[in-house]
């Protein structure tokens, strides 16, 4: 779907009016096949701006903010187009280097097209998408990395103009170690002349996944997945075929939902190495994981324990796990403190889950959980993506039905969640205005797992309107 499209069905409230009902009290079992990583997809669409030609990316996921940034990509010359899990990328000698807030506000990744916009064409035009619903997500450790290699900015507007007529490799020393400054640097860095060394860079899998990119381009990228990263610059790059790292936020979410739900998984292509602080955390809340050849295997005991949590940059416990461990905790044994060390206001979602009688207090950026046996079902509001997911996540443990509102904040990270929870044995599906309500589900109480086909509608379909995609 054409960005603009998807821009006018969030404001006229198309999306809003589908919800997610989610019924609890299955465990889970079976396969489930983990995509391509969002946030390393969105990265490498925006590295294609590098350079002109025709570039494959697999392994990337059907979701919202794909969508959103291949309009990013269209709005500046690039055709788009999807097959199977491949994005073709077409990327014309001349570009229009400017993200108009239109697009900008609806995905914040969009800032990632300032590198590859000045290495690849010099100047750009990139309007601040502002701060969400957990927080302000300022850009000025990007711009002062960005700086110290010859770039230049200014702001006027809401916008950011940027040249570089001479990038010139130097020393980059992050304030911290932001995921997106050290992407936006990287790809900067990669066209200027001489060396860069970037230090206090984020060490996440999907910056070495960009590394892979870059250097498969013709790039020399080293030490990413470090704390120090060396670019050698070069003047040709090329348009390349490549696949995307497994999503380890994907995976931790069906980890967290055979948390909630019990039962026992395995996790087609997820990357257990790169998640080894979850999956030690997990392990003191009883969830047994390992490696396993198709990916990873899981298995839940009845009733989790409790454990204190706290976010930090990889390889520390990931923010975006956060929410989805606090849904945990809430039906967990004993009393569990989480510190959020990322995001300030990532705390939002609690009021939902205490709506469905979670005992949560937060302070500052601390939360203590105090785990109840069961919580029940009640209507609850998506504010984020993994809010939306954690909430869906807390229904697989509570008695009667959860119904998740604005469910579009799901989409954009998670490609069929209804449908490959229900896939799982879980009780999860979309419902579109107009489908009706089923009659058995009103009440609390034992569930039984329905006869194949009884559902109204598929967990995911058939939709109202198209579901986005880069056709
Ligand atoms: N920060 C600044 N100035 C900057 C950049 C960041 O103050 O110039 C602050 C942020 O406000 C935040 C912290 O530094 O408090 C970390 O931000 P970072 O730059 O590392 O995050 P990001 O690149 O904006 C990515 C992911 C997020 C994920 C974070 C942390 C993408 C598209 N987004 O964001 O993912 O939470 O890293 O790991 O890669 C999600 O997938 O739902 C999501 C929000």
């Amino acid at each position: 779907m054409e960005t603009g499209r998807v821009k006018r069905f969030y404001q006229e409230g198309f999306f809003s009016q589908d919800r997610l009902e989610v019924r609890g009290g299955r465990p889970l079992e079976g396969s489930v096949a983990i995509g391509g990583a969002k946030n390393s997809v969105l990265k490498l669409m925006a590295a294609c701006l590098l350079t002109e030609g025709t570039f494959t990316i697999r392994n990337v996921p059907d979701i919202d903010d794909v969508s959103a940034m291949a309009g990013v990509l269209r709005a500046m010359g690039a055709a788009v187009s999807r097959a199977d899990d491949a994005l073709t990328i077409e990327r014309p000698a001349a570009v229009n280097p400017e993200a108009p807030y239109m697009l900008t506000e609806q995905l914040r990744a969009s800032t990632a097209v300032l590198g590859p916009l000045l290495a690849g064409v010099g100047h750009a035009r990139v309007s601040l998408p502002g701060g969400d619903d957990f927080g302000p997500r300022p850009i000025d450790m990007h711009i002062a990395g960005l700086e110290a290699i010859g770039c230049r900015f200014e702001m006027s507007g809401g916008d950011v103009y940027a040249t570089a007529d001479n990038l010139v490799g130097d020393s980059v020393l992050l304030e911290f170690p932001s995921v997106g400054a050290t992407e936006n640097v990287m790809m900067a860095a990669v066209r200027a002349k001489g060396t860069t060394v970037i230090d206090n860079a984020a060490r996440e899998p999907e910056i070495a996944d960009l590394a892979g990119f870059l250097n498969q381009m013709g790039g020399q990228v080293t030490g990413a997945g470090t704390s120090t990263i060396i670019v050698e610059g070069v003047e040709e790059l090329c348009p390349v075929e490549y696949t995307a790292v497994s999503d380890r936020i994907e995976a931790a979410t069906f980890l967290a939902a055979l948390g909630t739900a019990g039962g026992e998984i395995t996790l087609v292509g997820a990357r257990p190495d790169h998640m080894a602080m979850l999956c030690r955390k997990l392990g003191e809340m009883g969830v047994r994981t390992s490696s396993d050849l198709d990916g990873m295997w899981a298995m839940s005991p009845k009733r989790l324990q409790s454990a204190d949590v706290s976010t930090l940059p990889y390889p520390g416990l990931p923010t975006d796990c956060k929410p989805l461990l606090v849904a945990m905790l809430s039906v967990a044994e004993g009393v569990g403190i989480v510190t959020e060390n990322l995001f300030s206001g990532r705390f939002r979602y609690v009021d939902e889950l205490v709506r469905m009688g979670a005992d949560i207090r937060t302070e500052s950026h601390h939360a203590v959980i105090r785990g109840v046996e069961r919580l029940s079902g009640a209507p609850v509001r998506a504010s984020d993506i993994r809010a939306g997911a954690a909430l869906v996540v807390a229904g697989l443990a509570a008695d009667g039905v959860t119904t998740v509102s604005d469910p579009h904040h799901i989409d954009r990270g998670y490609e069929s969640f209804a449908g490959k929870l229900s896939a799982l044995g879980a009780d999860v599906r979309r419902v579109r205005p107009g489908d009706s309500p089923r009659p058995a589900d009103r009440r609390a109480g034992p569930m039984v797992r329905p006869p194949t086909g009884s559902h109204p509608s598929p967990p995911d379909g058939p939709a109202m309107l198209p579901k986005p995609s880069q056709g």
